[in-house]
């Protein structure tokens, strides 16, 4: 199935650019920390706190592989760190929203950093995470209008 995936760093924006999306296309989402959070009956917090991160990572996992399972096409709007799963690709046309690091700063007040529990030091990982969006994706995107006019053309194509 090919999903509109959304990638990119912490507090770039993809979840609200996944409802806008969603509006505009008539897709679902499906968020995979939503997901997990339900899933798991926990918040991101609490499983970094008391399991750690590569327990985090295991959750994505699963989620990857319910996505691969989906029948119904989504935007699937991805946590920053989903795309170390790798294969990211095989879930469908990968959009790299692409947000400059002074923004995301701007961004993360303090209710937003309690949130992540990664956004302590974001400078190191940006810059390693960009590698990563910038290899996995089929699009770099800063705008939704770039976003849109590429699934629409690639829409066309679709079965
Ligand atoms: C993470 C990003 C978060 C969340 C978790 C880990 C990351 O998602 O999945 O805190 O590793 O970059 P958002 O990108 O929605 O903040």
């Amino acid at each position: 199935m090919m999903h509109l995936v959304l990638v990119g760093f912490m507090a770039s924006g993809k979840s609200t650019l996944a409802q806008k999306l969603s509006k505009c296309l008539n897709l679902p989402i499906f968020s995979t920390d939503e997901w997990i959070e339900k899933q798991s009956a926990l918040s991101i917090s609490e499983i970094f706190s008391k399991y750690g991160e590569a327990k985090f990572r295991e959750w994505e996992r699963k989620a990857y592989y319910e996505i691969l399972a989906l029948k119904k096409r989504c935007i699937v709007d991805c946590g920053g760190g989903f795309v170390l799963q790798g294969k990211i690709g095989e879930l469908g046309r990968v959009y790299y929203l692409d947000v400059s690091l002074q923004t995301i700063k701007n961004r993360l007040d303090q209710a937003q950093m309690d949130k992540r529990p990664l956004s302590q030091d974001i400078d190191h990982l940006y810059l390693q995470r960009q590698i990563i969006y910038e290899r996995e994706c089929s699009v770099r995107a800063k705008k939704e209008e770039e976003i849109l006019q590429d699934w629409k053309r690639i829409n066309a194509l679709l079965p």
